[in-house]
């Protein structure tokens, strides 16, 4: 099972805006995706 981490010390440099349309391209692609947001913001759960 493939773990890809999105992590950068800054606020606001796009972590959740990569993450999400990451696990959106690779689920279109038909694999199955997990997105666990461990930023306190939790800005993808929303
Ligand atoms: N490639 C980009 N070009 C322009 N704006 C972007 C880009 N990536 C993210 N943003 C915008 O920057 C802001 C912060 O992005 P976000 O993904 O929430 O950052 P982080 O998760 O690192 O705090 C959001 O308003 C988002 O829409
Ligand atoms: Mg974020």
């Amino acid at each position: 099972m493939p773990v890809i981490a999105v992590l950068n010390p800054k606020g606001g440099s796009g972590k959740t805006t990569v993450a999400i349309n990451l696990a959106h391209a690779l689920a279109l692609d038909g694999d199955k995706v997990l997105l666990v947001d461990s930023d306190l913001q939790g800005s993808a759960r929303d």
